[in-house]
């Protein structure tokens, strides 16, 4: 693995596929564990775009009968969070009395799932679940329970596996972080 330039940064390797397909095993065998003997049919909420790579990787995971809907929401430009969460594109489904398993990518300041919190309640949602791949505890300050993290992170801003720095890096299978230096 070596460093990648995206526009006016480098990045640097910091946590390999592998690595990161081991984590989401061990996320999806808890969820697994939760629901396999349940008689109802989450559902499993993408939210786009970032979340997709891990939302796929996921749901193959998942041994019980899901189904998946996405929602698309904005806050960050560049590398820092706007704290200002829009919906660029609403829930795909109907969530009415139904529970929802929200698959995010990366949990940062946790605006986004305060924002997708008062959406899916509002949207009648019975019972609603956080799941992500990455979680950056030293920056979330919200009371919302994150229920499944694959994986803790410092505060870095990081790109690939479906993160992206201004659109770009999403494709990488490695996640790199910013070198500063
Ligand atoms: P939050 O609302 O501050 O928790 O930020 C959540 C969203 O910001 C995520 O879904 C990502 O789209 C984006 N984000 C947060 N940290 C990073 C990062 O390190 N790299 C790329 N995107 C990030």
């Amino acid at each position: 693995m070596e460093h990648i330039k995206i526009f006016d940064k480098t990045f640097k390797p910091y946590i390999r596929h592998d690595e990161i397909m081991e984590a989401i095993d061990k996320v999806a065998e808890k969820i697994n564990n939760d629901f396999r003997n349940s008689s109802e049919t989450p559902v499993i909420l993408c939210v786009l775009n970032g979340s997709i790579v891990f939302t796929a990787e996921l749901m193959q995971r998942l041994d019980f009968q899901c189904q998946l809907a996405s929602i698309k929401l904005k806050s960050y430009s560049g590398t820092q969070s706007t704290g200002c969460v829009q919906t660029a594109m609403g829930l795909t489904c109907d969530v009415k009395g139904r529970t929802v398993i929200v698959v995010e990518d990366i949990v940062d300041t946790g605006g986004t799932i305060v924002k997708l919190d008062s959406i899916l309640k509002e949207a009648g949602a019975a019972r609603i679940k956080i799941c992500t791949l990455l979680f950056k505890p030293d920056s979330y300050d919200k009371d919302i329970a994150i229920d499944y993290v694959a994986k803790e992170i410092p505060n870095a801003f990081i790109v690939g596996f479906g993160l992206d720095y201004d659109e770009l890096g999403r494709g990488l299978k490695d996640i790199y972080v910013i070198d500063e230096e």
